[in-house]
């Protein structure tokens, strides 16, 4: 049902955590009736120079959120604004059909993150 790149997202995914001194921190979707992504940012020379996340969703939504961050890191905010769902979706492949939706948690909680940073912004 998954393919090899999605399970290894899934069992491995990359940049799980939190940013102590996030510059910027977004949540998408509702804790407290189903799946939600929070992602932490940190900014230097307006670059993303670290994206973690935590998350409590299902696999499809864990390894696309791990993708994600892997397209973000190294991004100007410029770039990492422009990055969409199909973005995601692309770079993760294949995702079954009832399971595209979860890819959508990544690029709305990354642009929350990045407007959050922009209204508190701390250029350093
Ligand atoms: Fe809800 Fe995938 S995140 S089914």
């Amino acid at each position: 049902m998954y393919t090899e790149k999605v399970i290894d997202h899934f069992l491995n995914p990359r940049n799980v955590g939190i940013i102590p001194d996030a510059d910027g921190i977004g949540q998408y979707g509702d804790p407290s009736c189903g799946d939600f992504l929070r992602v932490y940012i940190k900014v230097k020379d307006g670059r993303l120079v670290d994206v973690k996340f935590l998350i409590q969703g299902c696999p499809a939504a864990i390894a696309t959120s791990s993708i994600m961050t892997e397209l973000a890191i190294g991004k100007t905010i410029d770039e990492a604004l422009k990055i969409t769902d199909d973005d995601i979706l692309e770079a993760i492949g294949v995702l079954p059909e009832e399971k595209t939706h979860c890819s959508n948690l990544g690029a709305g909680a990354l642009h929350l993150a990045i407007e959050d940073y922009l209204e508190n912004r701390k250029d350093n």
